[in-house]
This record gives C-alpha cells, structure tokens and sequence, in this order.
C-alpha cells in the first residue's frame, strides 16, 4: 500500500481548500441572492451562518478526514463501521451529479471568455445579449464542446495528484482571483452611483428579515463552504499532523467568505450605477454583467477578466469535485490515480451530456417536472448535500465523539469543544432538517 499523499504545505492546503469553496457559489450565486434578499441584512444573516453551522461543519468534516487518513466512505468504515459507509456512498454519488452539471456552467464561463476576447457580447443591448446566451445554451453543439473543454481543463489538474496537480494550481489561482477581483472592484466603485450598491450591501434593513431568506442563507453557505459533500473528508485526509485543523478551518471560512463579500461589492454597486434590476437571476453574470462592461472605458479588458475569474473560481471548485470520486476508486477499489481519473471523466462526461443539453433539445423532456439540468442540480444541492451534511455532524458530535473530543484537545482546542458539540450534536441537524423540510 503506497503511502498517502499530503498537502505540501499548511499554506497549499488552506488555499486548495479554500479554492474548492470559492466558486460560482461566491461569485455567481451570491450576489443576485443577495441583491434580491434585501442586501445588507441578507449579508448579516449568511455571515451568521458560517460564523456558526458553517465553520463547525467544515471542521467536522476535516476532523473525520484527519482522524482516519482515507477519503468519506473509507473514513466512515474504519472510524465506525455499520451502515456509516454508505453515508461515504451517498457523498461520492452526490458530487458525480454535482460536477456532472457543474461543468456545464463552467463550460459557459469559457464560451464567455472567448465571447468577450472576441468582443461579441460587447454590447449595451441586453435584449442581445439575452438573445446571445439563450442561442448558446440551446446550442447542443456548443454546449457540449464547452462542458467537455471544461471538464479536460479539471482533468488535467486532478491527474497531476495532490500536491503537483491541485495544490500548485490553487497556488496560482487562488491569489490571481483575488487580485482580479480587487482590480474589477477598483474600477467599478469609481462609476457612478456606485455608492448606492455599497451602501444597499452594507447597511442592514431588518424589515427584510424572513425565514424563506434565513434558510437561503444556511443554504447558501454550506454549498459555497463546499460542506456535506465528502471533499472535506478527503481535503482533511491529506492534513499532516503538525497542522492545526481549527486555525486551518478559520482561515478557510475566512477567505470563502471574503470571496463572497468581494463579489458582492463588485457586483452590486455596478448593478446599481446602471440602474439594472439585482435580483436578474443566473442572467447577472451572463447577460447583465457584459452590458455593464461594454458601458465601461476599457470595458472589454474588464470583461475578459471577469470570465477569467470565474474560470479560475469554478475550476478550482470543480478539480475538488472530481477528487472525493477519483479517492473513493484509489481506496476503496485500489485503481491506480491516472486511471481512476480517466474512469470517472468519462462517466462524468456522459452524465453531462443530458445537463448541457436541458436549454435546447431536452428542453421539454421533464422528469419530476424539471428538465434534466434543474433536477440534477436539485438533487444534488437540496436532497443530497444536506443529508451528507447532517450525517457528518451527527457522526461528528455522536458517533465518534470521545475520538473528535481527544483530537481536538491534542491540537489545543478544548475551548470551542461544548460550541463545536452543541452545533454538530443538535443545532446543524435541526436546521438542516428544517431547510430540508422546507425543500420538499
Ligand atoms: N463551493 C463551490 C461553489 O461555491 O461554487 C461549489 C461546490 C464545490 C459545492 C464542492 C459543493 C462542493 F462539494
């Protein structure tokens, strides 16, 4: 049995992590959510959220990958046993249809980064641009070419191992995107009107506090922690011992929620300079966003840079959806990584296949009344993910409890032990009963 890998570095690590957090989540999901939320108050709410339910459960998963060194399914067999292996299972199957659509958005983060060194979506027409991305998506051609270029890109990374692979690319890409963010935020804040979005995004109006909004909001901050899918798990395996999981975790949280503020602040005051509805939906990113650059001076760079980013920020993500799959194959079947990679690409390729194809041809072909697209995403990010999240906290703060209690003494954390038990033993799994009752 070969040794397992580990992250090169505690910094590697963090930022791999954290590149696995910060995605369209943040980027895309965030700001429309929050714009159409209230804004300011949407944004108290979500930092509650993670302050609590979220970072606990990042710090759970992490714990159970830590403590057995193998990915979920293995993990939960060797530190309990029983059915517990097949909350592992239900994990890997979840990032399968999670990845398998999730590469078709990023497919169309490449179109656009093509589209706009082109300059084709430079336009303030936004009855054109709808026209544009409505044609591309309908695309059956284009739409797979995209998600398979996408896919290829993730690939690549992955086959690369842990350390060479995923840590040196996060390595790159994670401060790239914060630098592009912050130039993207620089040049936006100086529009005009650009205060009002800043001032809407910060400043708390209680009235707008509802509970259809609080559980978008724990919603929202497990998906863009990347929580309850086993990737904490298999993330937290390949933890040397020196490093401590809770600063780690701190520092985790942090940045994916720094993502999201300093997405919303380049979203929304631009949204506001242009007098453009913020709650447009999946359409801000692709539709409203190119109006809002070709309105710019130097519109075109901005606009090639932004694509950019969400390159890097879906990537990141994605190359961390594909790795619980490819670990599950190494550990529990012993197939050998460039192999495993390869297996699970092309049953991720065909699974997209339906999902790239929802805009146009299967358009009408409707399963549970939604077409294959609108139920992969729903299975994975309403059915799967919270129960994989819950069954974390409760094999966290029940199962193997005496193990996370002595491990997390041994990393000098006693004094979080009765937050950090009373969130994973009773507060997550309440909510996320709730969120989920409310779901179905
Ligand atoms: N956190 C990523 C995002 O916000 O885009 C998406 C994601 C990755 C969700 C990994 C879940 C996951 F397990």
């Amino acid at each position: 049995m070969s040794s397992r890998a580990n992250w090169g570095s505690k910094l590697g690590f963090i930022l791999a992590t954290s590149g696995s957090a910060v995605g369209l989540g943040a980027i895309w999901k965030f700001p429309y959510v929050a714009g159409k939320n209230g804004g300011g108050v949407f944004l108290l709410v979500y930092l509650a959220c993670v302050l609590t339910i979220g970072i606990s459960m990042v710090l759970a998963e992490m714990s159970i990958g830590h403590m057995a060194k193998k990915s979920a399914t293995t993990a939960y067999r060797n530190l309990k046993g029983g059915l517990w292996p097949w909350a592992g299972r239900l994990s890997v199957l979840c990032i399968f249809v999670l990845l398998s659509f999730y590469c078709v958005v990023g497919g169309w983060s490449f179109a656009y980064l093509w589209l706009s060194l082109t300059g084709e979506v430079m336009t303030q027409d936004t009855k054109a641009l709808s026209d544009l991305f409505n044609g591309f998506i309908a695309s059956p051609t284009q739409s797979i070419f995209y998600t398979g270029l996408f896919l290829v890109a993730t690939v690549g990374i992955v086959m690369g191992g842990v350390q060479k692979g995923i840590e040196r690319t996060s390595k790159i890409l994670m401060p790239a995107l914060f630098i592009l963010m912050l130039g993207i935020i620089a040049r936006v804040l100086t529009l005009p009107n650009a205060m009002d979005g800043v001032m809407y995004f910060i400043t708390p109006d209680f009235s707008k506090i509802n509970a259809e909004m609080m559980i978008e909001a724990v919603g929202l901050a497990m998906f863009s922690l990347s929580v309850g899918c086993g990737i904490l798990i298999a993330y937290g395996s390949y933890v040397d011992e020196k490093t401590k999981l809770p600063g780690a975790t701190l520092w985790i949280s942090l940045l994916a929620t720094l993502a999201c503020v300093m997405a919303g602040l380049m979203v929304l005051p631009a949204v506001f300079a242009f007098g453009i509805d913020p709650s447009a939906g999946p359409g801000l990113t692709f539709i409203t966003m190119p109006a809002i650059f070709s309105q710019m001076p130097f519109g075109q760079f901005f606009a090639v840079m932004f694509f950019l980013l969400l390159i890097f920020a879906a990537i990141t993500s994605s190359v961390s959806l594909l790795e619980p799959i490819v670990a599950f194959l190494i550990d529990e079947f012993n197939i050998q990584r460039q192999k495993a990679t390869l297996m699970t690409c092309i049953a991720v390729f065909t699974l997209s296949i339906p999902a790239a194809l929802s805009f146009g041809v299967l358009a009408d072909f409707h399963i549970f009344g939604k077409n294959p697209f609108d139920l992969m995403d729903y299975a994975a990010s309403n059915v799967m993910m919270p129960a994989g999240g819950l069954l974390a906290a409760l094999f966290a703060g029940w199962a193997i409890w005496p193990r996370v209690q002595a491990s997390l003494i041994a990393q000098d954390a006693a004094r979080i032990l009765p937050a950090f038990r009373a969130i994973c033993a009773v507060v997550a799994p309440i909510v996320i009963c709730v969120i989920w009752a409310h779901n179905l």
